[in-house]
């Protein structure tokens, strides 16, 4: 009986780690609700604003979510552009991938 207990809270903390977001994931986060959030839906639920738009958490489907690195650092240009182009600073650039692989 009591492992059963300890079994279930070992469960409710462990659910609850894995909503709160690390710091620098909650800096991607912030970044892109300011930056991005205005086409692509960047949260687990939702529709793109801008149809077009791919939602964040449907990326990892299309590449591993490290090949986003370079592209985000140098800035993503691709033939899209309807796509502002963005050059991010290198922490930056950890921050959002570090805030997309919360949603694989
Ligand atoms: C003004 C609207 C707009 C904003 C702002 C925007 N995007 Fe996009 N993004 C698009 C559209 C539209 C597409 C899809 C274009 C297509 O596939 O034709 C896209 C595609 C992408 C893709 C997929 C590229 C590919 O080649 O598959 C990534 C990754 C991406 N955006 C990241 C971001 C990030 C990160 C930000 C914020 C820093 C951002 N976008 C901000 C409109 C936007």
């Amino acid at each position: 009986m009591i492992r059963v207990m300890l079994g279930a809270v070992a469960l409710v903390v462990g659910m609850g780690a894995a909503q709160a977001l690390e710091p620098d994931e909650q800096r991607g986060l912030t970044f892109v609700k300011t930056n991005c959030a205005m086409c692509h839906a960047i949260g687990k639920y939702g529709d793109s604003p801008l149809p077009l738009a791919p939602p964040f958490r449907t990326l990892h489907e299309f590449y591993p979510i490290d090949s986003l690195q370079e592209a985000l650092a140098e800035g993503i240009v691709t033939g899209h552009p309807s796509m502002p182009q963005f050059e991010l600073e290198p922490d930056q650039v950890e921050d959002v991938i570090a805030y997309l692989k919360t949603l694989e």
